[in-house]
């Protein structure tokens, strides 16, 4: 048996598992260090209270014969995927039907899942900086090319950067998928409907397709778009990837949906239009026996009033964590970007982000993400989350500035 040799190909280990190692190292050998992490996007709030009511009830209802549940349904029990509908769509004049919602265990698996609809020589594009995810997840499957110098040489990066206020232009090459993610993850920028309107154009143009990772729409404050369907044309070209690890506190928890428009197309073999629903749907049924049915029931209550009130606190929290960040940095002499519509923070490094990593730990004790680690336009970078508490964020920042 030969392994998948595109493994071989990847730089090193996954981000998150690289920044992991390195502080459990650091700890090891700094023994009474009092790490502050703001590094991964980890929440700290507990779950909302109606919630967690929602999930007793029904493992309660595990207890009965009369209403135990075994298999679900593999795309998602209805009760949730019209909550679902209703408030994230409808509410926001997007149509969406029912069976154009999947619900999953995660953005991070549907995202990274989703390249299995595509043909083994699509060309990819992504944003630059990135979520890795989607970069990791085609390179495994061999997409991608060779990692050269910094880069895949089969991948079309669109740099985001201060230069262009955070708005990447559309491929000016051809491509089949473009990776999009709005508020961003790193950079915590956001984009307009007219800044969003040319990928739609571009998709439509060019038969390509938008996978948009909506992962931390609940942190929106300004006027921009929850969904890219608030994009006109934007049902015929664009998957969407939500979550609730961010929107509630599911981080552990576990459960997310993706919406593939019925409009959504790619060609076949032998270039007939084939429905990307489709396909998902039979990936779907033969891989995935969907959520447990009291996450689900979690999942649902959070559309409640009460849901909606406790979770809506949550973020506010988060958001107030992310103005700080932002106010004392700049304070300090720091260049910053996003988090005014996301949990992200994303600053100017005065050093290499992976020298300024290590400074941030060695002398601060602070663990953040160095923006290289998001592809090559992150060098010069680093991003904080405002997922910690408060105090600790507090504390974090007063130590940074002491630098
Ligand atoms: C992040 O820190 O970028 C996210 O928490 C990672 C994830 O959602 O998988």
């Amino acid at each position: 048996m030969h392994v998948n040799p595109n493994f071989a190909r990847l730089p090193g280990s996954y981000l998150f598992a690289e920044i992991a190692r390195r502080v459990k190292e650091y700890a090891a050998k700094n023994p009474n260090a009092d790490l502050i992490k703001l590094g991964i996007g980890y929440v700290t709030l507990p779950l909302a209270p109606a919630v967690v009511a929602a999930m007793k009830t029904a493992a309660d209802e595990m207890l009965a014969p009369e209403t135990f549940r075994g298999y679900g349904p593999d795309y998602g029990y209805d009760f949730l995927i019209d909550a679902i509908r209703a408030h994230d769509y409808q509410a926001r004049g997007v149509s969406i039907a029912q069976d154009e919602v999947f619900v999953s265990d995660g953005a991070k698996s549907d995202t990274s899942a989703i390249q299995e609809l595509f043909s083994q020589d699509a060309r990819i594009a992504v944003t630059d900086p990135v979520y890795p995810v989607y970069v990791d997840s085609n390179a495994i499957a061999g997409r991608l090319g060779d990692f050269v110098g910094g880069r895949w040489n089969r991948l079309v990066y669109l740099p985001c950067n201060a230069e262009n206020g955070f708005v990447p232009a559309p491929p000016a090459e051809p491509v089949d998928v473009i990776y999009l993610c709005y508020p961003n993850n790193p950079t915590g920028t956001t984009l307009t409907v007219e800044q969003l309107k040319p990928f739609v154009e571009y998709a439509r143009k060019n038969g390509a397709v938008i996978i948009y990772d909506a992962a931390y729409k609940a942190f929106i404050t300004s006027d921009v778009p929850h969904s890219i369907y608030e994009v006109e044309g934007a049902r015929e070209v664009a998957v969407e990837c939500c979550s609730f690890s961010k929107t509630a506190g599911f981080t552990g928890t576990r459960c997310a949906y993706t919406v593939i428009p019925h409009e959504v197309t790619g060609l076949d073999a032998q270039g007939r239009r084939v429905e990307l629903n489709a396909l998902w749907k039979r990936r779907m049924g033969t891989k995935f026996n969907g959520v447990s049915y009291p996450i689900q029931r979690a999942a649902a209550a959070v559309f409640s009033p009460e849901g909606q009130a406790q979770c809506g606190e949550a973020v506010r929290y988060y958001l107030r964590n992310a103005r700080l960040i932002r106010d004392e940095l700049t304070a300090a002499g720091y260049t910053v970007f996003g988090g005014v519509d996301a949990p992200y923070v994303w600053l100017k490094t005065p050093v290499e982000s992976w020298a300024f990593f290590d400074t941030l730990l060695d002398r601060a004790h602070v663990v953040g993400t160095p923006g290289t680690g998001f592809g090559p336009s992150g060098e010069g970078y680093f991003r904080l989350t405002a997922f910690n508490t408060y105090e600790k964020t507090a504390e974090a920042l007063t130590r940074i500035q002491a630098l």
